[in-house]
């Protein structure tokens, strides 16, 4: 019998969070600096076999959800390959992708085929000047229309991420909420995080989500909390009155979920990453081939993975317990 992926917390991790590239095609304000990153070399990057061996060996410690992150995870060439691939690894049940929706008008049925059955898709504003400010250059009727598709192929649930940014996008919350009524989405706001900046500029920026009930209150709607949205679990959900769809509250900083993480995430570069925030990782690498050492290697990761992340800290400037990752989030994956 197989061990689990339990923690000393008690937390069991079922969830594996694939970025599959750090590249991207485009260079959004709270995740790349404005120069652009220095990627890295395309024989860094996990192959597909190697990729499959890491899951394989991961579903056999009871991992049964994958996501698939970036980067973009879609300038990967073939990516729909992998995901038949991953499909077919017993255990594993679903197969989601987050996407800056860019090319998934183009993908969106080839990825449905191949196994993914769901979709998360950034999109902070629906302001095309404002969104080629955020993007560095994006265009949001592209990212719409890979919405559109999402509909057309089936995924479900389909999940909007929007970081929100004070005085930035914080006046497009009411219209994100109102699109809840008239369409089956889940719309997810996301407090901006402290990650791989060295910048104070995230402090101006950053606003708690509290911000988005008062939204609610002011438009005369009381949301009702719903468990009903399928996912991996940092989003509480809630509807407004008549809505066909929901809103969530991602608030790692305001309050954070840690006491029920239950994800490991594996870097485009093969690193194990037992938390977002902070540095330590752990190369599968030189392990694929040898089941027991990549076994282990996953309980080492697990072993040290801290009981929770000190964004807040950040934010009141106090001096943090060790070493917070120097990666930016496109070179996480979220
Ligand atoms: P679902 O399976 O749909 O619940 O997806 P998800 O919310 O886990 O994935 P997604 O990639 O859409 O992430 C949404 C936001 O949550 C992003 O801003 C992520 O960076 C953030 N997020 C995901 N996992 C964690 C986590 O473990 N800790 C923190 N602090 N943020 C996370
Ligand atoms: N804070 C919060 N969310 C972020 N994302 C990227 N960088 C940040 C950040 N600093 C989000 C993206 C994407 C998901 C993978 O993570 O918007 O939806
Ligand atoms: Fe690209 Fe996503 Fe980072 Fe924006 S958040 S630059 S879309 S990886």
């Amino acid at each position: 019998m197989n061990r689990t992926l339990t923690d000393k917390f008690g937390r069991v991790h079922d969830y594996l969070r694939i970025s599959l590239t750090d590249r991207c095609n485009l260079r959004c304000v709270y995740c790349m600096p404005e120069e652009g990153m220095q990627f890295m070399e395309n024989d860094k990057h996990l192959t597909f076999d190697e990729i499959e061996a890491v899951v394989r060996m991961a579903a056999k410690l009871g991992v049964r959800r994958l996501r698939l992150t970036g980067g973009e995870p879609l300038v990967r060439p073939n990516v729909e390959k992998l995901v038949s691939r991953l499909s077919a690894i017993p255990g594993i049940e679903d197969i989601a992708l987050t996407t800056n929706g860019i090319f998934l008008a183009q993908k969106a049925e080839k990825l449905r085929k191949a196994g993914v059955t769901r979709v998360n898709i950034s999109l902070d504003s629906m302001k095309q000047e404002r969104f080629a400010k955020i993007t560095r250059g994006g265009d949001v009727s592209k990212v719409l229309a890979g919405l559109e598709a999402s509909f057309r192929v089936g995924f479900n649930p389909i999940k909007l991420n929007v970081v929100l940014m004070n005085r930035f996008n914080d006046d497009e919350v009411d219209d994100f909420l109102r699109m809840t009524l008239e369409r089956e989405v889940h719309v997810r706001f996301i407090e901006y995080m402290p990650i791989g900046h060295d910048d104070n500029g995230w402090r101006d920026l950053y606003l708690p989500l509290e911000y988005v009930k008062e939204r609610c209150e002011a438009m005369g709607m009381t949301p009702e909390p719903t468990q009903s949205v399928f996912g991996n679990g940092p989003a509480e959900y809630f509807r407004l009155p008549g809505a066909k769809g929901s809103f969530g509250l991602i608030h790692p900083v305001s309050d954070h979920f840690c006491e029920s993480c239950n994800r490991l995430r594996l870097t485009a570069d093969g690193n194990i990453k037992p938390c977002l925030f902070w540095q330590d990782e752990f190369n599968v690498r030189k392990y694929i081939g040898d089941e027991q050492a990549l076994e282990d290697l996953f309980f080492r990761a697990l072993d040290i993975k801290p009981e929770s992340h000190e964004m807040a800290k950040v934010l009141f400037g106090e001096e943090l317990s060790h070493e917070p990752t120097v990666r930016r989030m496109s070179q996480i994956g979220g």
